[in-house]
């Protein structure tokens, strides 16, 4: 990583909020509601022969985070990129890279992947056999560490873990690849982490990837979610910049809904 406030985003918001667990969302000042939500652009979506260009379009439509998806074709039914691009992206932008491993044992690459710039790590509860000491390797290299569920696994299986993680990403797709429908059966785990979070106090903050757009972000927005993946909605048709901004209004206006 590349150390200091690269992790953060460029907005004034700490990478992990205190969010004000006894209070009402809907009584927030709405200045901290805008730094609550953020928009993390998937450019497994994107033209990657334009990569720098696209993110610079989706940054300046609001995204604060960059969303990088490393398939290995044995975790998922599919194959994306290696740190070589994730070190090309690291001198293309300053936002957090946020690196979302699709991969079996994940142990082995994970220096590899802190070395090449990432600044934010998740790893799939489903792919590693001791996940405490996969996310303290990933703490070790001084990452943000965040743990995956894909729609299948229960919010229970993370239960050890929830107290060290700085952020939890709910798969609202089956992982392997963009362009897919949201499954709605998902928004109840975004739900029972944010209710999780405020029993017990602990900071993680809560991402959702897959399948949303302008028909979903609202409804993931309500059920907790804060920092929104997207890849086809900001790359997949029509001007990242317009895209990005359009969901991201619509997701702070529905987080002023929030019940
Ligand atoms: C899916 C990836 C996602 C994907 C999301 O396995 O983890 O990040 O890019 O794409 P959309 O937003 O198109 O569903
Ligand atoms: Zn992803």
């Amino acid at each position: 990583m590349t150390g200091g406030d690269a992790r953060l985003s460029t907005n004034t918001a700490p990478a992990v909020l205190e969010f004000p667990a006894a209070q009402n969302p809907t009584s927030l000042d709405p200045d901290l509601i805008e730094h609550l939500i953020e928009l993390a652009p998937s450019i497994l979506s994107a033209d990657f022969a334009h990569l720098a260009e696209q993110v610079e379009r989706a940054t300046a439509g609001g995204a604060s985070i960059v969303h990088v998806d490393i398939m290995d074709g044995h975790f998922v039914p599919n194959l994306t990129i290696g740190p070589p691009v994730v070190k090309s992206l690291r001198r293309a932008t300053q936002l957090p890279l946020d690196c979302h491993l699709m991969i079996e044992n994940p142990d082995q690459f994970i220096a590899d992947f802190a070395e090449a710039g990432a600044d934010w790590i998740s790893v799939h509860q489903e792919a590693c056999r001791h996940l405490n000491r996969t996310l303290h390797l990933v703490k070790s290299h001084e990452c943000l560490a965040g743990v995956v569920i894909n729609p299948a696994t229960p919010v229970e299986t993370l239960s050890e873990v929830l107290d060290m993680v700085d952020y939890v990403l709910v798969m609202s797709v089956n992982p392997g690849f963009g362009g897919q429908k949201f499954i709605p059966g998902t928004l109840h785990k975004m739900r029972r982490l944010a209710e999780i979070r405020a029993e017990r106090g602990y900071r993680f903050r809560i991402e959702v990837d897959g399948g949303i757009g302008m028909d979903t972000v609202a409804e993931v927005v309500r059920a907790g979610a804060e920092i929104l993946v997207a890849g086809n909605a900001v790359f997949g048709k029509g001007d990242a910049q317009a895209n990005a901004q359009a969901l991201l209004e619509a997701a702070r206006s529905a987080s002023l809904q929030r019940v």
